[in-house]
C-alpha cells in the first residue's frame, strides 16, 4: 500500500510540473484520491461483494468528480490530472503509465454488451475532454488530442486528433498525403479533395459535351475524347467516411 502511494507520488512529480511537495500532492490531487478509492472498490468487485464497490465508486465521484466503475482495470503509474469529469467504464482497461486529463471519457457506444469500453495500452496520453468510445484498442505510446472523439483502433506510437479521431502522426512520422495543403484538419482536407474531384468531373463533362457535338455534326471523334486517368483521392475520402475499413474486411472475407 505504502509502495503504491510512493509510486503514485513519484509519477505525479515526474509528470506534473506544478506539483511541488509530497504533502501537496497527497492533499490536492483528486486523481490520486480517485485511484486509491478505485483500488479498494476494484478489490471488492473482484470478490463479488454486492453494492459496496459501487457505493465506494460513487463516493469517489462525489469528492473528486472522477467516476471509475469498480470493474475497470487500471494499471500501475496511471495519472489522472485535474480529473473533473473523467468517466471510466466497467470494461475499460487503462495500461501502465497512462495519463488522462480532465473530461476524458473511456465509454461504451451503447450498442453492445460484454466488453464495450476501450483498452489503452501502456503510456497512452488522452487529452482534455477526449472521448474514446467502444471496445477499441489504443496502441502503446499513443497521444489522443484534446477534444477528440476516437471510435476506431489505433496502432502504437500514433497521434490522433479531431472528430472523429484521425491519425496525424505515426512513429514520429507526420501523415499528410497532401503536402501542398495548408489546411489544418482532416475534414478540411477531405472537403478539398471533394472540390478537386468536382472540378475534374466538371471538366470531364464539358469535354464529353464537345465530343457529343462533334458526333452529332457527323464528324469523327477527336482523339481528345479518349478517357483520361483521374486522381480522385478515393482512398482518403473513403477513410474519412469510415468505408475503407469495411471494404478491407470485405475483401479479406471473400
Ligand atoms: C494532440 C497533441 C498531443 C499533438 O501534439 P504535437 O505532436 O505537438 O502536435 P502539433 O501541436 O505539432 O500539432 C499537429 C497538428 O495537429 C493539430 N492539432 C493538435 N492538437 C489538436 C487537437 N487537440 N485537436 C485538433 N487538432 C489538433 C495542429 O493544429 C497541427 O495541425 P497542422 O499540422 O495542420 O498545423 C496535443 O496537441 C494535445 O492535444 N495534447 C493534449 C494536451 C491536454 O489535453 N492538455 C490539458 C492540460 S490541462
Amino acid at each position: 500500500m505504502l509502495d503504491t502511494i510512493r509510486a503514485q507520488l513519484a509519477t505525479i512529480k515526474e509528470r506534473d510540473p506544478a506539483a511541488r511537495s509530497s504533502l501537496e500532492i497527497l492533499l490536492c490531487y483528486p486523481g490520486l484520491h480517485a485511484l486509491a478509492l478505485h483500488r479498494l472498490s476494484n478489490r471488492l468487485w473482484r470478490q463479488q461483494v454486492p453494492l459496496l464497490p459501487r457505493l465506494i465508486s460513487q463516493f469517489g465521484r462525489w469528492i473528486t468528480g472522477i467516476e471509475i466503475h469498480p470493474g475497470a482495470r487500471i494499471g500501475q503509474g496511471v495519472f489522472i490530472d485535474h480529473g473533473m469529469g473523467v468517466v471510466i467504464g466497467e470494461t475499460a482497461v487503462v495500461g501502465n503509465n497512462c495519463l488522462l486529463y480532465q473530461g476524458v471519457t473511456l465509454g461504451g457506444t451503447g450498442k453492445v454488451h460484454g466488453k464495450r469500453h476501450p483498452t489503452l495500452e501502456e503510456n497512452v496520453v488522452v487529452g482534455a475532454g477526449a472521448k474514446v468510445l467502444g471496445a477499441i484498442t489504443v496502441g502503446a505510446n499513443t497521444r489522443i488530442g484534446a477534444g477528440s472523439v476516437l471510435l476506431r483502433n489505433v496502432a502504437a506510437n500514433s497521434t490522433v486528433v479531431g472528430i472523429p479521431g484521425r491519425v496525424i502522426h505515426q512513429s514520429g512520422v507526420k501523415i499528410d498525403p497532401l503536402a501542398h495543403s495548408a489546411l489544418p484538419d482532416a475534414e478540411a482536407r477531405v472537403i478539398r479533395n471533394l472540390m478537386e474531384r468536382i472540378d475534374t468531373l466538371e471538366s470531364e463533362l464539358a469535354r464529353t459535351q464537345v465530343c457529343l457535338r462533334e458526333v452529332a455534326a457527323g464528324r469523327p471523334l477527336l482523339e481528345a475524347c479518349g478517357g483520361v486517368a483521374q486522381n480522385l483521392k478515393d482512398r482518403e475520402i473513403l477513410e474519412f467516411l469510415g468505408d475503407a475499413d469495411q471494404r478491407g474486411q470485405g475483401s479479406q472475407g471473400s
